[in-house]
C-alpha cells in the first residue's frame, strides 16, 4: 500500500488574472490531502464525507467514465459551455472519471483501491481539488509501480482539473505538486514555472488565513462569470493584477512590507470589482485595513478563504476572532507531493 501527501495552495497574488496569461505567485500551504492506494481487481474509492464507505466499479466502467468525461469536456470547449461536464463530475463522479483518465493515460488495465482524506475544505480557495488530483495521480501510479516525475504528475493532474474547472490556468495543481513558493504563468507551448525559494529565501511570516463560508458557485462557474464580463472592464483589472504580481516578486525579495500591504489590498479591490467577493469578505477586508493590515480573497472567491497580513500577527488573530471567525495560522511554502 502506498500513502501520498500533497499540500493545498494559496495565491499571494494573481488568481483569475492568471487565467488570461498574467503571472501568479502561489505558496503551498500546510493543510494536506492524504491518499492511500493499493492494487486491486476492481476500482473502489471512498466518499468525500464518509471515509469508511467505498464505492466499487469494474475497471471497464471506470475507463468508460473517463472517456465520457473527456468527450463532454471537448464538447464544452467547442460550445464554450462546460455545464454538461461540470454536472457529470459533481461529487464522487469526479473520482470515477478522474481515476478512469489516470488508468487510461498510464496504461494500467487492472484496478486500484483508493482512500482519500483531505484537510482542505472543498471550495475553500486553497486548492482542494488540485491537491486531490495530484494525490490521486501520484498514489495510483506508485501503487502500480510507476514512478512519475513531478512534471508528469502535474501534467496528468491538470487533465483532471479541466473536468472540474473547464479551462483552469494550471497554477493550482502546479503549486500543490511542486510545493514551495512558485511563480506561475500560463504560456504556449510551455507554462512558465519558477520556484522562488532562492530569491525569496526568508520565511513568509505574519500571514493568517480566514475561512468565511462555502461558496455558492464552483470555481468553474466563477471563472466563467469573470470571463463573461465586458472585455475592457475585465482587461484593465486583469492587467493591473498582472503588473502588481511582477512588483510583488521584487517586494517579497526586499521585505518591503508597507508596499506589500498596499498590493494585497489593491488586489482584493480588483478581484472584488471583478465580482468574485461576497459581503463577509468585504467586511473582513475593511476591518483588517482599519487596523493597518492587508487582506485579499483567495482562489476563485465567492466565499472560501481570505489571506490576511499584519505586522502584529496576534492583533490580527484577535480581530478575526472578534469578527466571529477562526484564524488559521498555517505554514506557507511547504513541501509538494511526497510519498510517505
Ligand atoms: C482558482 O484557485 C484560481 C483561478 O485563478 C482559476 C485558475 O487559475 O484556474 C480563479
Amino acid at each position: 500500500m502506498v500513502r501520498v501527501s500533497v499540500p493545498g495552495k494559496v495565491h499571494l497574488i494573481g488568481e483569475h488574472a492568471v487565467v488570461y496569461g498574467e503571472p501568479a505567485i502561489l505558496a503551498a500551504v500546510d493543510m494536506r490531502t492524504f491518499v492511500e492506494a493499493e492494487k486491486a481487481d476492481e476500482v473502489s474509492f471512498n466518499h468525500f464525507t464518509d471515509t469508511e464507505h467505498f464505492d466499487t466499479f469494474s475497471v471497464e466502467e471506470i475507463l468508460e467514465a473517463g472517456r465520457k468525461a473527456e468527450e463532454l469536456w471537448k464538447e464544452g470547449f467547442e460550445k464554450k459551455d462546460f455545464s454538461h461536464i461540470f454536472s457529470f463530475v459533481k461529487g464522487n463522479d469526479f473520482r470515477k472519471a478522474g481515476i478512469g483518465i489516470i488508468l487510461d493515460r498510464l496504461g494500467i488495465d487492472s484496478g486500484v483501491k483508493v482512500q482519500v482524506d483531505s484537510k482542505l475544505p472543498m471550495g475553500s480557495g486553497l486548492g482542494s481539488s488540485s491537491s486531490i488530483s495530484v494525490a490521486l495521480v501520484k498514489a495510483i501510479a506508485e501503487a502500480h509501480g510507476k514512478s512519475l516525475s513531478k512534471e508528469e504528475v502535474n501534467n496528468l493532474a491538470y487533465e483532471l482539473e479541466k473536468l472540474k474547472h473547464g479551462t483552469p490556468s494550471g497554477g493550482d495543481n502546479t503549486a500543490c505538486c511542486f510545493g514551495g513558493l512558485v511563480w506561475f504563468q500560463k504560456a504556449s507551448p510551455k507554462n512558465i514555472i519558477q520556484p522562488l525559494e532562492k530569491e525569496i529565501s526568508h520565511k513568509l511570516e505574519n500571514f493568517v488565513l480566514v475561512y468565511t463560508k462555502a461558496p455558492e458557485k464552483t470555481t468553474g462557474e466563477l471563472v466563467s462569470l469573470v470571463r463573461n464580463l465586458e472585455e475592457n472592464f475585465k482587461d484593465q483589472r486583469v492587467k493591473h493584477i498582472g503588473k502588481m504580481a511582477h512588483e510583488m516578486r521584487e517586494i517579497l525579495k526586499h521585505k518591503n512590507y508597507s508596499r506589500m500591504k498596499e498590493i494585497i489590498n489593491e488586489t482584493h479591490k480588483n478581484l472584488s470589482e471583478l465580482g468574485v467577493s461576497i459581503p463577509e469578505m468585504e467586511q473582513i477586508a475593511s476591518e483588517v485595513r482599519n487596523i493597518g493590515g492587508a487582506a485579499k480573497l483567495c482562489g476563485a472567491g465567492g466565499g472560501g478563504t481570505m489571506l490576511c497580513w499584519h505586522e502584529d500577527k496576534q492583533k490580527l488573530a484577535n480581530l478575526i476572532k472578534d469578527l466571529g471567525y477562526t484564524p488559521w495560522e498555517t505554514e506557507l511554502a511547504v513541501e509538494g507531493v511526497t510519498v510517505l
